[in-house]
């Protein structure tokens, strides 16, 4: 047997359930590098809360570093309430703006989907939610996040929104091929009606779209889109949007779901990565938050993280018959029933963070050929 070459990972756990949640997803990656012959390198760096009470700083230049040299980062939470003063110079959440800017990760992917058994904790009826499968393109380096805030005195405050057309181009470029392997069907989201901004954003998605004659484009303005995608969601295939539109509404399809315990991502960047081919650099994080107000108590669902190493095998490693075994395995484990708190009908047993993994590592059947 040929040898396998070395996947290193950087394992950034950071704060609260994060913790929890992604140990699940390192005993998962483990035991797909067994099933499969792979060797996984998983180093471990602080980040977050858990990198300013031990270093003073959100992101310190060794974590960066460590991801830096890594073919993939895998990414908890950060958020701690000992830090919450959004007045505060310092913050947890500047680690994770820091690392996608760093890193150069422009490309969001939020896949939303409801397992058909779980369509009745939708808060939506589940005939609106069953079937729907869609995926959230966001803007994720440039836009409003990252202009030129003025603070001027107390008195008045400025952010400014900038979008360059090679921006728009890339960002584009990335839904429709996603399109391509998908129902074929973007709907470019802005506010075209009012910003300057969306105008270019709504011209530069027309251009790009002329290389994707296959492809299905709509456009819309983004106070109708919160509006249809809860009216219709299942119309949703690819949903591109610039940085703040798409934060807004990524939290409001992760609801049709019913829970943000299910629901991992995808940052991506351009680079491929540095030991295989086929896939490129990115960092993948299960979209719910710190939660502080469930932290330690083995309660938290750790299915988004699991996921989350489903979409890292399939985009930085390009080990797409792996990332279908981990999806596969979460399916058998739900259709088996096993639910934690989040996901559970009233009245419901439920499984603990610790054991939901280990359900997950059963079902990947390793050993097995
Ligand atoms: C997200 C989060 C972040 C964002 C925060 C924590 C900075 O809400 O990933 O959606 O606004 O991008
Ligand atoms: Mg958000």
């Amino acid at each position: 047997m040929t040898k396998q070459p070395t996947c290193r990972i950087a394992v950034l756990p950071g704060d609260g359930i994060g913790v929890e949640v992604i140990a699940e997803a390192e005993k998962v990656l483990r035991a797909v590098g067994e099933r499969f012959g792979r060797q996984f390198l998983l180093e471990r760096a602080l980040v977050g809360g858990a990198a300013m009470d031990a270093t003073g700083e959100p992101l310190p230049e060794s974590t960066l570093a460590l991801c830096r040299s890594s073919d993939a980062v895998l990414f908890g939470a950060v958020g701690n309430p000992k830090y919450d003063d959004p007045r505060a110079k310092v913050r947890p959440e500047q680690a994770l703006l820091g690392l996608r800017k760093s890193l150069g990760l422009f490309a969001n992917l939020r896949p939303v989907w409801v397992h058909p058994a779980l369509a009745d904790i939708s808060p939506l009826r589940p005939e609106l939610v069953r079937g729907v499968d869609l995926v959230v393109v966001r803007e994720l380096t440039g836009g409003i996040y990252f202009g030129q805030p003025r603070v001027e005195g107390s008195e008045r405050a400025v952010d400014t929104m900038a979008y360059t057309r090679a921006e728009v181009e890339r960002i584009a470029h990335v839904a429709f091929r996603l399109a391509r392997g998908r129902r074929r069907k973007v709907t470019s989201v802005d506010k075209a009606n009012v910003l300057a901004c969306s105008r270019l954003w709504r011209s530069v998605v027309e251009e790009v779209a002329r290389d994707y004659p296959d492809v299905q484009l709509e456009h819309l303005l983004v106070d109708a889109a919160t509006m249809h995608l809860i009216k219709r969601p299942r119309d949703f295939d690819v949903l591109l949007t610039g940085n703040m539109f798409g934060d807004i509404l990524s939290d409001e399809t992760s609801v049709l779901t019913g829970s943000m315990g299910m629901l991992p991502s995808a940052s991506l960047g351009t680079s491929p990565s540095a030991s295989l081919g086929g896939g490129r650099f990115g960092l993948y994080e299960p979209i719910h938050g710190s939660a502080p107000d469930i932290a330690g108590k083995g309660i938290a669902n750790p299915l988004a993280a699991i996921l989350s190493v489903a979409m890292l095998l399939r985009h930085s490693l390009a080990m797409e018959a792996e990332a279908r075994a981990v999806e596969a395995a979460v399916a058998a484990v739900l259709d088996a029933g096993h639910r934690t708190p989040d996901i559970a009908a009233p009245g419901q047993p439920t499984v603990t963070t610790q054991q939901m993994g280990a359900l997950v590592v059963e079902a990947l059947g390793v050993g097995r050929a």
